[in-house]
């Protein structure tokens, strides 16, 4: 049995950005029938939300495009950086915060932009945090999501041979 590739996704709260990322990457991984070969989680850098499901809003975004969100939030711990591979930040804050984070170099290299993986996006470009924003925020956080979610995945098979 090989050892699965491990991903975890990590945004501000762990309610609307990196569980949208988490369920856009898993459905993705279905559709690839990688499941078994790679493990996904999230978690937030602050402890506000610890415990809570999704944001509604971003739940209700992701059921209109058949993606089911699940999970309790929590918060980044320093074993993530041993127990994933790949430890990928949403926005700038985020990376900043798990740079500090990290206790070791290696933990450190596994930091990564999301949107880094989307060859099309602009260099350290960022999820936008949709908590406090109007309208169709949550729908950018998807699309986005969904690019991402192809691009880490090529960075995936190429990398661990899947
Ligand atoms: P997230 O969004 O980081 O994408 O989960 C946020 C959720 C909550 C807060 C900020 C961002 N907050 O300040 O409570």
């Amino acid at each position: 049995m090989v050892m699965p590739v491990r991903v975890c996704f990590i945004c501000l709260g762990n309610i609307c950005r990196s569980p949208t990322a988490e369920a856009t990457m898993r459905r993705l991984l279905e559709k690839e029938q990688l499941t078994a070969h790679i493990e996904i989680d999230s978690a937030g850098t602050g402890d506000w939300h610890v415990g809570e499901p999704p944001d509604r809003r971003a739940t209700a975004a992701a059921k209109r495009r058949g993606i089911e969100m699940g999970g309790r939030a929590r918060r980044v711990v320093a074993k993530d950086f041993e127990r994933f591979d790949y430890v990928i930040a949403m926005d700038r804050a985020n990376r900043s915060d798990l740079l500090r984070l990290a206790p070791s170099p290696a933990g450190k290299a596994k930091v990564e932009l999301f949107r880094n993986y989307d060859p099309v996006s602009p260099r350290d470009a960022e999820v936008p945090d949709p908590y406090y924003g109007q309208g169709d925020g949550f729908e950018t956080v998807l699309d986005i999501c969904e690019a991402a979610s192809r691009g880490l995945l090529r960075d995936i098979r190429d990398n661990h041979s899947l």
